[in-house]
């Protein structure tokens, strides 16, 4: 497995290579902009994916605890449709606890290839599952699954594929970036090949917004640990209690906003630029698009797919979509 070298911010915190510097660049465009705003895969650093793990504990977070029990209820029917002698390949894998499993309930899978930019995390994960399931070959492949080099890495085989891709990570992305994702992944399997997608669907407004702006505020740090972040590595001099957390969901758009309001007029330094901020101005940091069952079976038709089989839960807050590459 190929491990990036690390690098020691002024601040002590390691970092790998490379990635330093894309940070600052797409936090000063981010900061620079009309609307500011900063992309959402950088709120998860070590304290930032501590505290997201946090979240899918929290009771008004119903998005894991909802997947988590369809797959429980449906994984032999799911592990049926995938087949048998399957590779099943994960992009964003993190500790591979959702496909774990999967991979036990499956029909003699050939492999396991999970894909992600933390080697530590994957490493352990391919330990645990190897020793649970001696037979299977996991090889984790350390990149970001958004660039097509990661993919290119991943071995050849002549195996049926499967992409999994659970969680609702495809509502962090705009439609039109979520549907060339989806083209990405469909570019890179074969007819007969599948996908199984996990979403989140389109609900009422109030409980979409508790799990956004939990009562318990671990949300509001999950998204102000991203000011703690740029001061940290990228010698910024943000006050987090000048920020305010704010979610709400924009039913045209189908998605809730996660934003970071300016409680005064400032001047925020960030590697050496001032940022103006007004009272009241924010910091866009995230999109959670949310999809109705039309939507999610023609994004996927729209990109490749032939849509199978969908499970959802009694209250229809969620849905794991399985389809095939045409
Ligand atoms: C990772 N992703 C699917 C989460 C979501 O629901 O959009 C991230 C998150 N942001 C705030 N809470 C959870």
């Amino acid at each position: 497995m190929a491990v990036q070298n690390s690098v020691l911010t002024e601040q002590g915190v390691a970092v790998q290579c490379g990635y330093l510097q894309e940070f600052e660049a797409d936090v000063l465009a981010g900061l620079s902009g009309r609307q500011k705003t900063l992309p959402c895969k950088y709120l998860y650093d070590a304290a930032g994916s501590k505290l997201f793990e946090e979240i899918c504990e929290l009771e008004d977070y119903y998005l894991t605890r909802t997947e988590a029990n369809i797959f429980c209820e449906c994984l032999p029917e799911m592990a049926d449709l995938l087949g048998e002698s399957v590779v099943l390949v994960e992009p964003g894998a993190g500790n591979c606890e959702k496909a774990e499993p999967l991979l036990a309930c499956m029909d003699s899978p050939q492999a396991y290839y999970p894909l992600d930019i933390s080697p530590e995390i994957l490493l352990a994960a391919q330990q645990r599952i190897q020793a649970r399931l001696p037979a299977l070959e996991v090889a984790p492949v350390i990149g970001d699954f958004t660039a097509p080099e990661a993919w290119a890495d991943l071995p050849v085989t002549a195996h049926k594929k499967v992409i999994f891709f659970p969680g609702s990570t495809i509502g962090n992305f705009t439609p039109e970036q979520a549907a060339a994702l989806l083209r990405q992944f469909s570019g890179f399997l074969k007819a007969g090949d599948g996908l199984l997608l996990g979403a989140d669907l389109v609900k009422d407004s109030v409980v979409l917004e508790r799990a956004y702006h939990d009562s318990e505020h671990v949300t509001e740090l999950f998204n102000k640990n991203l000011l703690s972040r740029i001061n940290c590595e990228l010698n910024g001099n943000f006050d987090t209690s000048a920020f305010a957390h704010r979610a709400f969901y924009h039913a045209h758009r189908q998605r809730v906003e996660m934003h970071l309001v300016s409680l005064k007029d400032q001047t925020v330094a960030v590697a050496g630029q001032d940022f103006e901020f007004r009272e009241g101005e924010t910091i866009h940091t995230e999109n959670s698009h949310k999809y109705t069952l039309p939507g999610l079976k023609a994004l996927l038709q729209e990109t490749g797919f032939s849509p199978k089989h969908y499970w959802t839960d009694n209250k229809q807050h969620y849905a794991i979509y399985y389809a095939e590459v045409l």
